[in-house]
């Protein structure tokens, strides 16, 4: 294995747990919804000959390099670029209407994360485009974000989206440095950002994570109809199938936590509700009460795995009225 290969460019998070969670020595087909380097769909199609996978993903390059990776699985993999919110619609016009699998391991790739031209780390010194789109065929930067929003706005995304509490001063920072010159570079930013906060002493994380996260999650539109999607792909899954969902901050586990509830025949409603009105049924069962995590083992290996939480749901049998 050569340090280029695309094994080395990003560790599949919680294989074993995935794999197991999936059910996948039973064979047949699954949907890796964020195919990525390919690491799980590997799993996957190692686990047993008459398994299959359809990988889904809106990074070509990824998909390019994932590739070279599955090569030798010849006709059991196929990788489609597009969104995975399109998962309905592109699986039913192909024909396949049961799956007996999905994966969603949701976030950026370390592959992604660890170059530099992709502009999604402040990490770099040299001059990274502050770029952070997964999909370089969209037409939205991070930089057309951080230049043309209004300070309010810049302020309300930095807090809805990095739950940052100096939300308002970066924003202001950000506004400032920009009347000079519009900010194109991650160390621009991320410079701006440390003078906002001007924390003194060795910071744990760095005081730009937050931000980024935050730019991150709406370029990407990150958090735009997950609900959507778990609802889409527990119609695709055969009875019996189950649903894996790996996230890695907690405003998207939320939103994963909350579906799965929903879609288990809890009410969602707010608590000041008289009544139920949320519309929920019972359409699977949820496999963990409380999302698993990385072993120290795992950890170890790979620190990037350490804010994973993984969670599965089986599809139930339809309830059938006879009134
Ligand atoms: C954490 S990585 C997946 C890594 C993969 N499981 C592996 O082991 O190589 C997440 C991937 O999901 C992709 N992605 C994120 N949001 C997506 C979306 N809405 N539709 C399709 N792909 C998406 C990203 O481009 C990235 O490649």
């Amino acid at each position: 294995m050569s340090l280029t290969s695309p094994h080395n460019l990003h560790l599949p998070v919680m294989l074993d747990e995935s794999l197991e969670a999936l059910n996948v020595t039973a064979g047949g087909l699954f949907i890796d919804a964020t195919f990525g380097l390919g690491g799980h769909s590997e799993g996957i199609l190692e686990a047993a000959p008459q398994n299959r996978v359809i990988g889904f993903d809106r990074d070509a390059e990824a998909i390019a390099l994932a590739y070279q990776r599955l090569n030798r699985f010849g006709e059991r993999f196929e990788a489609i670029h597009t969104d995975y919110r399109q998962i309905k619609k592109v699986l039913l016009e192909k024909g396949i209407g049961a799956v007996q699998g999905i994966i969603a391991d949701l976030g950026v790739s370390s592959y992604q994360f660890d170059t530099p031209e992709r502009g999604f780390s402040f990490r770099f010194t040299e001059d990274s485009p502050l770029d952070m789109r997964m999909d370089r065929t969209e037409p939205d930067t991070a930089a057309d974000f951080v230049n043309s929003l209004s300070e309010a706005e810049l302020a309300d995304l930095i807090f809805a989206y990095g739950e940052e509490r100096a939300a308002r001063r970066i924003a202001h920072r950000i506004v400032q440095a920009r009347a000079k010159a519009p900010l194109t570079t991650t160390k621009q930013l991320a410079d701006v950002v440390v003078a906002a906060i001007h924390q003194k002493g060795h910071w744990k994380i760095h005081p730009a994570t937050k931000t980024f996260q935050a730019l991150r999650i709406a370029v990407n539109h990150e958090l735009e109809e997950l609900p959507q999607f778990v609802a889409d792909a527990i119609d695709l899954l055969e009875v019996g199938g189950r649903l894996v969902v790996i996230t890695f901050h907690s405003l998207e586990d939320r939103l994963i936590k909350q579906a799965l509830k929903f879609q288990s025949g809890h009410c969602v409603c707010p608590p000041q509700l008289p009544d139920c009105r949320c519309g929920t049924a019972r359409r699977v069962e949820l496999l963990t009460s409380k999302p698993a995590q990385p072993r120290e083992s795992e950890l170890l290996a790979n620190p990037r795995a350490r804010s994973a939480k993984l969670r599965v749901c089986q599809k139930l049998q339809p309830v059938t009225r006879t009134c």
